[in-house]
């Protein structure tokens, strides 16, 4: 099999896997799920720790020597250089409020780098995916990022406007928001779906764990943009995100790097 057919394959089932984890969380979706508090205060229901048990479940079945990193229940040691990265539902609070923009982020890291993506928003029935060389894909659709020239005929999404006075980056956000001609909220995965998708012109958010993002680096990479940290490091170990545009980058980065 060639390594182009290889990642086929994979993002398969990746799309397959997101799809079905996805529906199942519908059944507890604006349902009354109890939320409980994690200790880093964030929500957490048991819809994403079913969602994550399945996942592993069926991961570990198809490719018992990969290796999986999950946000509900860690690190699994794999025998070779793949590794499945899992956020069961990313957008917890919009899910327990039953805002419909909450994801299953699923994506294959490969010798270190994210080869594949699917991001599946159930309550919209929206897939949007990507392997590398294989193009980005919206619901069967050919994706990619806007081409708006400048910031100022763009809109920029966030999730938690109060999350950057929290991780200090307040300066950094204001000079974005001011350039920009419009920042919306409630975005978690979706602001990293909406540029992949060319619907907003950038994704900016202060604190990113690598489950939070990694189906967005094939995305954004095979949709003609950038997923990175805010200095221009295509990673998503930098603790923090943004997506952008190619065409944007200079100016975006000019305005969010650290002083
Ligand atoms: C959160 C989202 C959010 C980010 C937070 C994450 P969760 O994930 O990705 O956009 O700002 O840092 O914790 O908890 O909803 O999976
Ligand atoms: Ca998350
Ligand atoms: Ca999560």
């Amino acid at each position: 099999m060639s390594a182009t057919q290889g990642l086929r394959h994979h993002l398969d089932f990746a799309t397959t896997l997101a799809y079905e984890a996805g529906r199942m969380t519908l059944g507890y979706f604006r349902n009354g799920v109890r939320t409980e508090t994690k200790e880093d205060e964030s929500p957490v229901t048991v819809a994403d720790r079913e969602a994550e048990r399945m996942i592993r479940a069926r991961i570990s079945e198809r490719y018992p020597s990969h290796a999986i990193l999950g946000e509900e229940y860690g690190p699994e040691a794999g025998a070779g250089s793949y590794r499945w990265i899992v956020d069961p539902i990313d957008g917890t609070l919009a899910f327990v409020r039953g805002v419909p923009l909450y994801a299953v982020l699923i994506a294959l890291e490969i010798e270190g780098v994210c080869e594949v993506g699917a991001a599946y928003f159930p309550a919209l029935d929206e897939m949007v995916h990507a392997a590398t060389g294989e193009g980005c894909y919206c619901n069967g659709r050919r994706a990619r990022v806007s081409q708006v020239q400048s910031l100022s005929e763009g809109i920029v999404a966030f999730t938690d406007a109060k999350g950057f006075e929290a991780y200090g980056r307040e300066p950094e956000w204001d000079r974005l928001r001011r350039a920009a001609r419009y920042a919306r909220g409630w975005s978690d995965a979706y602001g990293h779906a909406l540029v992949a998708t060319g619907r907003a012109e950038v994704m900016l958010d202060p604190a990113m764990n690598p489950w939070d993002c990694a189906p967005f680096a094939p995305i954004l990479r095979e949709a003609g943009g950038y997923l990175g940290d805010w200095s221009g490091r295509e990673t998503i170990y930098g603790g923090e995100a943004l997506s952008t545009s190619r065409v944007l980058l200079p100016e975006v980065l000019d305005l969010v790097r650290r002083e």
